[in-house]
């Protein structure tokens, strides 16, 4: 039961009891926030007040999934907050080395994120300055999307480069990750796997948690 981790996204939870949903999670190996700025994104969530406090309650590291414009600026002070990781998506960041850099230098991991449409090869030669690469499998702004299997040869390149690099990176995929979907991203080299309608929309998110873990090793 190690193949891989899950990551819980809260979009799907209760906005209303966040510490309490938290602790219906308790198998997961770490909690996936998405901040989303009605700019970069069509849609709002929630920004740095919440973050710090969720990051003062959660029993599980943070992996925030910064889907903001501006990203340059407002990236290192997620990663000050003492998240896990911090991830901002490429399209957004001005400076993508120099921002991963930063991140580093604050303690956070750095994750850069591609939104389905953009291709990975410009940033392969930047594997070593990143911790990880999240591959978005839906357009970004809204949980409860189908997955996108277009983004399937994406992965597989990704992976291809990562183990040719030497450079210790994971491959996050994130949108429309269910019992179903969760083996084929697996199978293309995907190992940091995001759910949100699948498990908060599960009775049991914790065992829905272990369902997927299991499904990814099929
Ligand atoms: C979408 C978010 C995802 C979202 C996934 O823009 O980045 O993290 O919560 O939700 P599901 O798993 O329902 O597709
Ligand atoms: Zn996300």
């Amino acid at each position: 039961m190690s193949c891989c981790s899950i990551h819980p996204s809260i979009l799907s939870a209760d906005f209303a009891n966040l510490q309490a949903e938290l602790a219906r999670i308790s198998t997961a190996d770490a909690v996936h926030v998405d901040v989303m700025d009605n700019h970069f994104v069509p849609n709002l969530t929630l920004g740095l007040p919440v973050v710090e406090r969720l990051q003062a309650v959660s029993p599980l590291p943070l992996d925030a999934h910064l889907m903001i414009a501006d990203a340059d600026r407002w990236a290192p002070l997620y990663a000050d907050l003492g998240l896990a990781s911090v991830t901002f998506h490429a399209e957004a960041a001005i400076a993508p080395i120099k921002l991963a850099r930063e991140l580093r230098a604050r303690g956070s991991k750095a994750g850069m994120a591609l939104r389905p449409a953009t291709a990975v090869e410009p940033y392969l030669e930047m594997l070593a300055e990143i911790d990880m690469l999240l591959v978005m499998t839906v357009e970004p702004g809204f949980g409860g999307q189908a997955f996108l299997d277009v983004t399937l040869p994406k992965i597989r390149k990704a992976r291809a480069a990562v183990d040719g690099s030497g450079a210790k990176v994971a491959i996050q995929v994130d949108g429309g990750i269910s019992s179903s979907t969760i083996e084929r991203a697996a199978e293309a080299g995907a190992d940091v796997f995001v759910a949100g309608s699948a498990v908060y929309g599960a009775e049991d998110p914790a065992a829905a948690v272990e369902a997927l873990r299991a499904a990814a090793q099929d």
